[in-house]
């Protein structure tokens, strides 16, 4: 995913690094507006959800926001984790711990962080005819 994103338009814009994320992050305190977690919670073990949420807020301005996306809980239920095809053709399943939204939610209090907004959404057909890859999870 990495060696696609650098070759990205705008990609030298960016300061890209590979870090493992149940690890402290190797930033300044109270130093982003925004801080960004995209589809990365559910490889967090739960016991881990926690110090993760203190970590993001740690870095955050006190007056910043934070937006974390993951994969709904109910893809579980449903027997889907994260899944990818490397550039042969072969499945790549990294490791995925089910959680539930409270667990998430909880994780994210106890870490001292206050919830503004929590959104379920779901793919519809809007989303699907703009991104040819969702429309195979519409509904
Ligand atoms: C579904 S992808 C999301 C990638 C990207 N954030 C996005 O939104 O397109 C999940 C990514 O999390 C990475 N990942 C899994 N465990 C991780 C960990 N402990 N620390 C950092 N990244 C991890 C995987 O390698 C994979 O690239």
């Amino acid at each position: 995913m990495l060696a696609k994103a650098r070759v990205k338009q705008g990609a030298e814009r960016v300061r890209w690094m590979t870090h493992d994320v149940g690890l402290p992050l190797p930033f300044p305190n109270r130093s982003y507006a925004r801080v960004l977690s995209a589809l990365v919670l559910e490889h967090i073990p739960p016991a881990r959800l926690t110090p993760f949420f203190s970590e993001l807020g740690r870095l955050t301005l006190p007056d910043g926001r934070i937006v974390v996306t993951a994969m709904h809980p109910a893809m579980f239920v449903k027997g889907t984790s994260a899944n990818f095809r490397d550039e042969a053709g072969a499945e790549i399943r990294p490791q995925s711990y089910p959680a539930t939204l409270s667990d998430y939610t909880t994780a994210a209090v106890n870490a001292g962080l206050g919830i503004d907004r929590l959104a379920e959404l779901v793919v519809d057909d809007a989303v699907a005819a703009r991104n040819e890859r969702a429309a195979r999870w519409a509904g």
